[in-house]
C-alpha cells in the first residue's frame, strides 16, 4: 500500500472511531464499548492483509452491517438500578431514569425487609446481622441476566453502616457489569458514599465502578447537573 494509502486508512479510522465514541456519550458515558472496540478491530485490517480503506471501512447496509449496528445499539443503552428499602433511594433513581432515558431496574429482596428488620438500634435485627456478616448475600427476586446489554448502569442504593447493604453484594455477584461503566448514587442519614464506592472496587476490580454520588433530597436540576458532570 502507498503511503499515501496508509494515511487516507488512518484518517478514516479515526473518524470512524470518533464518531463511534461520541455515539455512545450521547447517553452518559464516553468509555468505549466492547462492541465498539470489536467494530474498530473488524475494521481494520491486519498486517498481514493489504486492504483498499474502501474494502476495509463498512460502507454497505448488508446484513452483516445491520447485525452490527444492533450490537452497538444494544451495548449502548443505560440502566439503572436500584435497591431501596424506604422509598428515598427508589425517587432518586426514578429522577436520574426520567433525566437519562435510561432503563429503571429495581433490587427486589426474595424476602422484603420490614421495620423490625431496619430497627437498627436493635443488633440483632436482619439488617445488623446481615452487616456483620461479610458472607451475607440477601437473596433477590429480579433477574438481572440481560445487563450485560448495558454499557452504563447507575446503581443505587442507601448507606447501611457506611456502605452498601449486602444485597447490593449480591447483585455485583448475579449479574456480568465487565463491559459496563458503572456510577454509583446513594441516601442517607447523612454519611458519604465514598467508603461504599471504595469496598465496592476493592470487592469487584473487575468492574469499572468509577465514582459515586450521595444524592439525597436532589432535584431534577441537581441530577441533570451530576448526569453532565460525568460526560
Ligand atoms: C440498617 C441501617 C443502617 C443505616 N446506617 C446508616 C449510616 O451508617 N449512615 C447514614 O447516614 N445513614 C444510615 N442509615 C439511614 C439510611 O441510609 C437512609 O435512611 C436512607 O436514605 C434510606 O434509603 P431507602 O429509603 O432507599 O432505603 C441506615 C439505615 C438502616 C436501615
Amino acid at each position: 500500500m502507498t503511503t499515501r494509502k496508509k494515511l487516507m486508512l488512518l484518517f478514516l479510522l479515526t473518524s470512524f472511531a470518533f464518531t463511534a465514541c461520541s455515539k455512545a456519550s450521547a447517553g452518559v458515558a464516553p468509555e468505549k464499548t466492547a462492541a465498539q472496540t470489536a467494530a474498530l478491530q473488524e475494521a481494520a485490517p491486519s498486517s498481514s492483509q493489504e486492504a483498499e480503506p474502501t474494502e476495509a471501512l463498512p460502507t454497505s447496509s448488508g446484513p452483516e452491517e445491520s447485525s452490527r449496528s444492533n450490537e452497538q445499539k444494544s451495548a449502548g443503552r443505560t440502566a439503572v438500578v436500584y435497591f431501596s428499602a424506604t422509598g428515598t433511594t427508589a425517587e432518586i433513581a426514578r429522577l436520574i431514569a426520567e433525566e437519562t432515558g435510561a432503563d429503571l431496574l429495581e433490587i427486589v429482596p426474595e424476602t422484603a425487609y420490614t421495620s423490625e428488620d431496619l430497627n437498627y438500634h436493635d443488633d440483632n435485627c436482619r439488617a445488623n446481622r446481615e452487616m456483620n456478616d461479610d458472607t451475607a448475600r440477601p437473596a433477590i427476586s429480579s433477574d438481572f441476566s440481560h445487563l450485560s446489554e448495558y454499557s452504563v448502569i447507575y446503581v443505587g442504593h442507601p448507606i447501611w453502616w457506611g456502605t452498601a447493604p449486602r444485597i447490593i453484594q449480591t447483585f455485583f455477584e448475579s449479574c456480568d457489569l465487565s463491559q459496563a461503566t458503572v456510577y454509583t448514587f446513594c441516601t442517607s442519614g447523612g454519611s458519604g458514599i465514598e467508603q461504599s464506592v471504595k469496598d465496592l472496587q476493592n470487592l469487584y476490580p473487575d468492574v469499572n465502578i468509577v465514582s459515586g454520588k450521595r444524592l439525597n433530597g436532589a432535584s431534577a436540576a441537581d441530577v441533570k447537573s451530576w448526569i453532565s458532570s460525568l460526560d
